[in-house]
């Protein structure tokens, strides 16, 4: 298999489905759409990997409070609740993975089975502290006087005979891969940590269970089931045919899939994907993930946000006033990928009205009204600017550098300051001014075609971040007739200038971004 047959290959998290899906859910599967929606208008071949984690007494226990087997509780809230919440933020992923399908189960048993045969699983006894919250065995610097730091409940004692995974003879190896390629984990706080964690002296990891059954039995011992994290974390090769004959479909998917190209994670699960799954991998002698990026939380009063702290916010609660795209834009502009962000609504809102509405949206709608009005509505003859198109030149080429390497700020701040660029362009040549001569015709025709141009690239290299308003301007440029389809736009050909036929109809469409007070709350 060729190398440049191989797909850029981006999964999330797979979420527990004990609830429906809160902003800082959204805001890794937003991350990861952007960027394989940006890799896509590379001219890639991607594949975008989410899912759901269902195992384990956390999905076990809520589906019994709420009086359900756990079975219906995940078909119910993954029908309900995780997939249409996706769909409506316009994530558009290739699959989506449940770890109770048989084309996963089916494959975590046959892989554990195989480091079984290699003399990486043992029999043993674990005894100690367990955060049903976290479904982590923990250590005790993980505890503040007996309750668990993330989740701040009290751990429960567990004291099992359970089957072991010889993760500590990894160690070594482990410490080697991130020596080697330290871009497998980043950013370089997440490396450092996961290093020092390593050298700390890690233990072999219990990976079954035997007080429930909500799980993948242990193939060779059907009293247990698989410890939720072994089985979960598996799901990002599974998905793509693990283990399956090279020959067949499945194998033909994992030899163009395999290994992971990103990993997106939040931090708090750095640790099972940096240390626990490479060592998986290494166990089963399978190709090391590329990159795991740790990025930051959102909190609300100064801590992580999460449903069990009643700090849920649902990305309804903020797309119904904000609307999808700015929803989509503002995490990743505002908070710096890799670090802990506030998420508050007046910094939402003013960021709204200058960035999307006034800078973006408004330059916009007003270029479409004066080639109406001073142009009947056709784009004008091909012109050109040299400023403009060394900014754009610039802009894009920061862009992509930024965005691939997941710093989404720094790659939207370059194409937002670009779209400052062109606000500036035309306040500047004051096209109104010119309108009012004829004998400034040609001036004003080609003060238009750059804007134009301008903002062709600018939909171009914002489709990534807001897909549908993007779109709705694509098509008011008429560019949908002339170019083809926003999604099949090139980002390496974005800054070639004068894509635009002279000639297309321009159409006034609905306002991208209108302004907050006009919604009715
Ligand atoms: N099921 C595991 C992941 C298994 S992956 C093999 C899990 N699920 S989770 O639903 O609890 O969390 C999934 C992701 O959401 C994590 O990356 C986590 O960091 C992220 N977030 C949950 N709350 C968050 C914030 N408040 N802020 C940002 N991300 C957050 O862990």
């Amino acid at each position: 298999m060729s190398a440049e047959s191989k797909s850029f290959y981006l999964t999330t998290p797979i979420y527990y489905v004990n609830d429906a899906p809160h902003i800082g859910h959204a805001y890794t599967t937003v991350a990861g759409d952007v960027l394989t929606r940006w890799h896509r208008q590379r001219g890639e071949s991607v594949w975008f990997l989410t899912g759901t984690d269902e195992h384990g007494q956390k999905v076990l226990n809520t589906a019994g409070a709420n009086g359900t087997s756990p079975q219906e509780w995940c078909d119910r809230l993954v029908e309900e609740a995780w997939k249409p919440v996706w769909s409506s933020l316009n994530i558009a992923y290739d699959d989506f993975i449940r770890t109770t399908e048989p084309r996963h189960m089916e494959r975590v048993q046959r892989f554990l089975t195989g480091l079984k045969e290699q003399g990486h699983i043992y029999a043993g006894k674990y005894e100690g502290p367990y955060c049903v919250g976290c479904e982590e065995f923990k250590l005790p610097g993980d505890l503040d006087e007996g309750r668990c730091k993330v989740h701040g409940t009290p751990v429960e004692m567990v004291s099992e005979e359970n089957w072991f995974f010889r993760l500590s003879a990894f160690v070594p190896q482990l410490l080697e891969h991130y020596k080697d390629h330290p871009e497998a984990c980043e950013p370089a706080s997440a490396r450092n940590e996961v290093i020092a964690f390593l050298e700390s002296g890690v233990q072999d990891l219990s990976i079954s269970r035997s007080s429930f059954d909500w799980g993948i039995p242990v193939p060779w011992d059907l009293k247990q089931v698989i410890y939720v994290w072994f089985d979960a974390l598996l799901n990002y090769a599974t998905a793509v045919g693990l283990g399956d004959p090279v020959d067949s479909e499945g194998g033909k998917k994992f030899a163009r899939t395999w290994p992971a190209d990103v990993h997106l994670v939040g931090k708090d699960i750095l640790r099972f994907h940096a240390v626990i799954w490479p060592a998986m991998l290494m166990a089963a002698e399978l190709p090391l993930p590329k990159k795991v990026f740790a990025h930051g939380w959102l909190l609300v009063g100064g801590e992580k946000m999460s449903k069990s702290k009643l700090t849920g916010i649902a990305p309804a609660d903020i797309t119904d006033h904000f609307g999808v795209d700015a929803f989509r834009y503002y995490f990743l502009r505002a908070i710096p990928f890799g670090s802990d962000g506030s998420f508050s609504w007046e910094d939402m809102a003013a960021r709204y009205t200058s960035e999307l509405a006034n800078d973006f949206g408004n330059l916009a709608s007003r270029l479409i009204a004066m080639i109406e009005k001073y142009c009947d509505g056709a784009i004008p003859a091909l012109a050109h600017d040299a400023t403009l198109e060394a900014a754009l030149a610039t802009a894009s080429a920061h862009a992509d550098t930024a965005i691939v390497a997941l710093d989404f700020q720094g790659g939207i701040n370059a194409i937002m300051d670009f779209c400052k660029r062109v606000n500036g362009y035309v306040t500047e040549q004051e096209p109104w001014v010119l309108a009012k001569d004829p004998s400034n015709k040609a001036a004003l025709d080609a003060v238009l075609y750059n804007t134009a141009e301008a903002i062709r690239a600018l939909a171009v290299l914002l489709h990534p971040v807001m897909p549908a308003t993007t779109e709705t301007l694509w098509s008011s440029l008429g560019a949908d007739l002339t170019l083809g389809p926003i999604g099949a736009q090139s980002i390496g050909k974005v800054a070639q200038w004068g894509q635009l036929p002279a000639g297309s109809k321009v159409t006034k469409g609905a306002v991208l971004f209108p302004r907050l007070e006009e919604k009715a709350d």
